[in-house]
């Protein structure tokens, strides 16, 4: 099994990344701390998460080499046109206190229809060597289509709500077909899909934590995968899930639980 994947600019991004959503500003540096000596080589934050200074403080405390570690991070929500994705640009590598790997638009939010112009903002900000890779986060097909239509290289990662109660299918197919690197933010369902009888049965039969078999799942379905978790014990479990497999039946019976819309557990990004 790979640990990374490979974007069309041959840059590699580790599987296993490190979701920070909700960790308090004075928490950060610690808990993204303890997820670096765990082995997460891959730490997402935002400007959304006021975290981004903890993040920076951690990989510098690390003593790991910084282009060993891959740092993702999203523009404000409300982000649109080029002076705020500038301004956003110099608000997180200044926090960061280091360059950012790539730089997602957070939300699409299609009814107010200004994506695409804050695409090509992000496009120009990564031609004047500003950003690395670039890429999207809560894009439908049809948002992606838009982005896509000016004919530029598509993003490097479309970041999406996924988990065995919301598989989340028809954009995962999408993005393949175009070569979109998907990553899965709320892996866990937010923690709902641990309890989940089916997860509970391959767990037992493969010795490993329900986590673990939810986040090996997705690693055997080609994502990048974002877990939260707030202990080291649960952080370093999440972690320890490249040494072992699950077999093509245990996979199918995960793939059975998708729910459809009804098992998302965040907001429909249509709606926003
Ligand atoms: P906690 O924050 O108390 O550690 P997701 O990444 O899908 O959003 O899921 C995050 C939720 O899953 C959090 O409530 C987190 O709890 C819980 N969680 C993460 N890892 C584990 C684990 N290994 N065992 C049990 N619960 C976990």
């Amino acid at each position: 099994m790979e640990s990374t994947v490979t974007v069309p600019g041959g840059r590699r991004i580790p599987r296993l990344g490190f979701g920070t959503y909700q960790i308090a500003p004075r928490d950060t540096e610690q808990r993204v701390g303890e997820a670096l000596r765990a082995g997460y080589r891959h730490i997402d934050t935002a400007r959304y998460y006021r975290n981004e200074k903890g993040v920076g403080a951690a990989v510098r405390a690390s003593g790991l080499v910084r282009d060993d570690i891959w740092i993702t991070s999203k523009l404000p929500i409300d982000a649109d046109g080029a002076d705020e994705v500038n301004r956003a640009v110099d608000a997180t590598v200044d926090a960061l206190g280091t360059h950012v790997d790539l730089y997602l638009i957070h939300w699409p939010r299609p009814r107010h229809g200004r994506y695409p112009r804050t695409w090509q903002a992000l496009r120009s900000a990564q031609a004047a060597g500003r950003l690395r890779e670039i890429g999207v986060s809560n894009f439908h097909q049809a948002q992606l289509d838009r982005i896509l239509a000016d004919g530029g290289p598509p993003p490097a990662v479309n970041q999406i709500e996924a988990h065995p109660h919301f598989a989340n299918n028809a954009v995962r197919r999408f993005c393949a077909e175009r070569g979109i690197a998907v990553a899965a933010w709320s892996p866990l369902g937010a923690g709902s899909v641990l309890r989940d009888p089916t997860i509970a049965a391959v767990a037992r039969e493969a010795g490993r934590s329900p986590a673990q078999v939810i986040l090996r799942w997705h690693l055997q379905r080609g994502d990048i995968v974002l877990p939260k978790a707030s202990t080291p014990q649960r952080i370093r479990q999440n972690a320890a899930v490249f040494d072992f497999a699950l077999d093509a039946r245990q996979m199918t019976r995960i793939d059975q639980l998708d729910r459809g819309e009804a098992g998302r557990t965040g907001p429909n990004p249509e709606r926003l």
